[in-house]
């Protein structure tokens, strides 16, 4: 039944992105280090989006106040007009401000297409806050 076909589809596509996205958290540097949980909450509160080629994902200098995935696409970072590098699917970007509470280090330039996950500075730091706060209650 083309229902089916469809649901299963739906289903495939969920799973392989939050497939990406545990793999993304886990790859960074900075993240690596989070428990099971804190990883299944951020993905929990990731949200979709997408953007067309040549947009401006973060300006340098900015607050910051997302986090993201890349899915799919190309992204360029750029500082002060000079190439940094490019970044593919499964990475994670725009962590620096949010985890360091500094302005945007770098500008991310979409170089293709792109599907993101991106969650806010808000929930990101309450999934922290609150797992620190729980593990500090056991002690
Ligand atoms: P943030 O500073 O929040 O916004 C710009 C993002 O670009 C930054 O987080 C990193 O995710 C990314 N970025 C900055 N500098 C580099 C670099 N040298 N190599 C790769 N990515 C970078």
């Amino acid at each position: 039944h083309p229902l089916n076909v469809k649901k299963e589809k739906l289903f495939f596509c969920l799973f392989r992105s939050s497939d990406l996205i545990q793999r993304a958290l886990m790859d960074n540097d900075f993240m690596k280090h989070l428990e099971h949980g804190q990883i299944l909450t951020i993905m929990d509160c990731m949200r979709p989006t997408s953007l067309t080629k040549g947009c401006c994902v973060i300006q340098e200098g900015d607050d910051g106040s997302t986090v993201y995935v890349l899915e799919e696409g190309m992204v360029e970072v750029t500082k002060e007009g000079k190439k940094l590098c490019s970044i593919g699917p499964g990475k994670v970007f725009g962590e620096l401000a949010i985890l360091y509470n500094c302005t945007r280090t770098a500008t991310v330039t979409a170089l293709t297409d792109i599907k993101l996950w991106a969650i806010d500075r808000q929930d990101f730091q309450t999934i922290m806050m609150r797992t620190g706060l729980i593990k500090y209650s056991q002690y």
